[in-house]
């Protein structure tokens, strides 16, 4: 198959078990997905069945225990923790739940930081950051540290820093728990519109009605496995 038809992500028979003392947690008992470029899709799943555990693996967070996962066609078993490091720097946009902004530097700084190891002039680095506060509707926001904004607001601030370094693909786990019916709305919105405009592939994790609703696909998982969307 040619590069033009390559998947962004290809999850392959992916296992993860995780140990706490002698017991053996399995989070995900043999996942497969592909996920082509440009997609909106939504993994969905009740608390518990492994869907923060996918998209770190999806991520390059973590290391699944047995099955393969590739980015772009690179299987990811065969980098080095450098080559890791550069793929995610340059193709991926985490979205964590929590938000992950670092609370000591301003919204623009907290934007920036991704651009940080990147070789490119410190105005450029700016106007990027500004920018996208700007697409996310923060110009007003710029100077704010995440304690002094609203969860909404720093909700945006956690997607302009997913979206700064022009990932390929932004994986966001639960994005809209944290926020109001007409935020989470407005958030979703805006992701959307990103997607269409950059073509952006967005991955979410998620148990709001309001996100299967936007999505192009949901995929459902249950129990550490895709569930029969049949059923
Ligand atoms: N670091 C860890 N150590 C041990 N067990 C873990 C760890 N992380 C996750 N688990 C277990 O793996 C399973 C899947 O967890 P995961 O966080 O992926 O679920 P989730 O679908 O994201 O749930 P939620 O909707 O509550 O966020 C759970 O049983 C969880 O307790
Ligand atoms: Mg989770």
């Amino acid at each position: 198959m040619g590069a033009l038809l390559m998947s962004i992500i290809r999850v392959e028979g992916a296992t993860k078990e995780y140990y706490l003392g002698k017991t053996v947690v399995p989070a995900l008992r043999g996942v497969d997905l592909q996920v082509e470029k440009g997609e909106f899709l939504a993994i969905a799943g009740p608390s518990g069945s492994g869907k923060t555990t996918l998209l770190n693996l999806i991520g390059c967070i973590e290391k699944p225990s047995a099955g393969k996962v590739s980015i772009d066609g690179v299987d990811t078993a065969h980098l080095t923790s450098d080559e890791l490091a550069d793929l995610r720097a340059t193709k991926i946009g985490f979205i964590f739940q929590n938000f992950n902004l670092l609370p000591v530097l301003t919204a623009l700084e907290n934007v920036e930081y991704p651009l940080s190891i990147r070789k490119i002039p410190a105005r450029e680095k700016r106007r990027k950051a500004r920018q996208l506060l700007e697409a996310v509707g923060l110009s007003r926001f710029l100077h704010h540290k995440p304690l002094e904004l609203s969860g909404g607001q720093r909700q945006r601030v956690a997607i302009a820093r997913a979206m700064v370094a022009d990932p390929a693909m932004i994986l966001a786990d639960e994005p809209t728990a944290n926020l109001d019916h007409t935020t989470g709305q407005e958030i979703l919105n805006l992701m959307k519109q990103m997607n269409a405009e950059r073509k952006t592939t967005f991955l979410f994790s998620t148990h709001d009605p309001k996100v299967m609703a936007i999505a192009q696909r949901v995929v459902p998982l249950s129990d550490g496995i895709v569930a029969d969307p049949q059923r």
